[in-house]
């Protein structure tokens, strides 16, 4: 293989079947607004197996739309992990909420439950009104435990699956749930951004067993307007609608719905191709000192947005592969770091695991078109950098 390709730590990945279904749409007589809408969240709904999905515009739409749609108002106190992308918490920030930073677990990466019980009990109920969990890298938090504690503290669960279509967890009763699935999270968010598992450019999507959300998010999806009769205060005839409250145009078009329903066909296929290239990277590196690898417990399915490795040496590793071409990425600086956060009370030392984990962090190559060749070529160069 030539040394001087590229290659990055994700990418989208675009057939022949997904330019036509583009294309036939642009034919089409709705360019937004349009049957593929319909088609795509009923689609996705059935994918999650959930009762509904609401597409919207990203994923950071999904994520305001379902704090607004849970009814968060100024002063309300949101809990949210730190190791995730800025949407998670700024979706809180948007409705005026203070968001509550609580630690992650060394080996999961995820939501530390220990922590979060800790920090609930030190509190009155109704002190804090939910949860934004993360399934970070595609690994998916146990729905049911985090169920468990958000019941007894009156809590609503909005989940971040923006990493984790497709993943699962196995519960009590040994019983697979797919993350999305309604269950468990009151709302469950996704994103369908080029480097995600179903890319339509921009997009995302909102999926609830719960009719009540449901009819919310569709609501303040279109600017809180509604040509519903059974919904209008007055009706002055065919052309006739209201707004009935502040929404926004968080609306994705019928291009892009288009395009995700044709990715959705292939997103097993995706799923299975993530899954060996993790296990490609495991075995590989299951002798290599110097490096910590993602650990996977049994009962989770791993969507593997993100192969995530941990080294002593993050920024020499990142520029060697840098310069033989290879992207690799850093997923994320904790956001209770960023200066926003940071200038809202948060502190360095606040969250040390989460911040631990950013020192030493990098994500590989992980996208279901990267080939063995160029996986090979990746693990080669981070072998030769350990001198392993
Ligand atoms: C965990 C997480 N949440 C939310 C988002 C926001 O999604 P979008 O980029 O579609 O707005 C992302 C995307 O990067 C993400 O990774």
């Amino acid at each position: 293989m030539s040394e001087r390709r590229t290659i990055p730590y994700g990418k989208q990945s675009i057939t022949e079947e997904d330019i036509q279904a583009v294309v036939e749409t642009l034919r089409s007589d709705f360019l937004t607004q349009g049957p593929q809408i319909v088609e795509f969240e009923k689609q996705f709904a059935h994918y999650v197996g959930a009762d509904y999905a609401v597409a919207v515009a990203n994923g950071t739409a999904a994520l305001h739309l379902s704090a607004m749609a849970l009814g968060v108002q100024p002063g309300d106190r949101v809990i949210v992990t730190p190791m995730t992308f800025a949407a998670s918490a700024n979706c809180v920030r948007y409705c005026g909420g203070d968001v509550v930073f609580c630690d992650i677990d060394k080996e999961s990466y995820l939501l530390d439950l220990e922590q979060l019980e800790l920090i609930l009990a030190a509190k009155p109920k109704g002190f804090y009104k939910g949860i934004i969990p993360v399934d970070y890298a595609g690994y998916p938090i146990h729905g049911e435990r985090l169920r468990k504690i958000a019941k007894q503290y009156g809590l609503w669960i909005i989940e971040d699956a923006c990493h984790a279509p497709g993943a699962y967890f196995v519960d009590s009763k040994g019983e697979k749930q797919l993350t999305g699935n309604g269950k468990f999270a009151e709302l469950t968010c996704f994103s369908f951004h080029p480097v995600k598992h179903i890319a339509t450019g921009e997009g995302g999507m909102i999926t609830t067993n719960s009719k009540e959300l449901y009819e919310k998010l569709l609501l303040s999806r279109t600017h809180g307007i509604t040509k519903d009769p059974a919904r209008l205060q007055e009706n002055h005839g065919g052309w006739y609608y209201e707004m009935q409250e502040l929404g926004y145009n968080y609306r994705l078009t019928d291009l892009q719905a288009a395009l995700g329903i044709s990715q959705l066909k292939r997103a097993d296929r995706g799923l299975k191709r993530r899954q060996e290239i993790a296990q490609n990277y495991d075995k590989a590196f299951q002798n290599v000192k110097g490096i910590t690898t993602p650990q996977v417990q049994s009962a989770h399915f791993h969507a593997y947005h993100l192969y995530v490795i941990q080294v002593d040496d993050r920024l020499g590793l990142y520029n060697h592969l840098k310069e033989n071409g290879i992207f690799a990425q850093v997923h994320y600086e904790p956001v209770h770091l960023q200066p926003y956060y940071r200038q809202l009370g948060n502190r360095s030392g606040d969250m040390p695991v989460a911040e631990n984990l950013y020192q030493h962090c990098l994500s590989l190559p992980m996208f279901p078109t990267l080939t063995d060749e160029e996986q090979d070529y990746v693990i080669g160069k981070i072998k030769e950098y350990l001198k392993n």
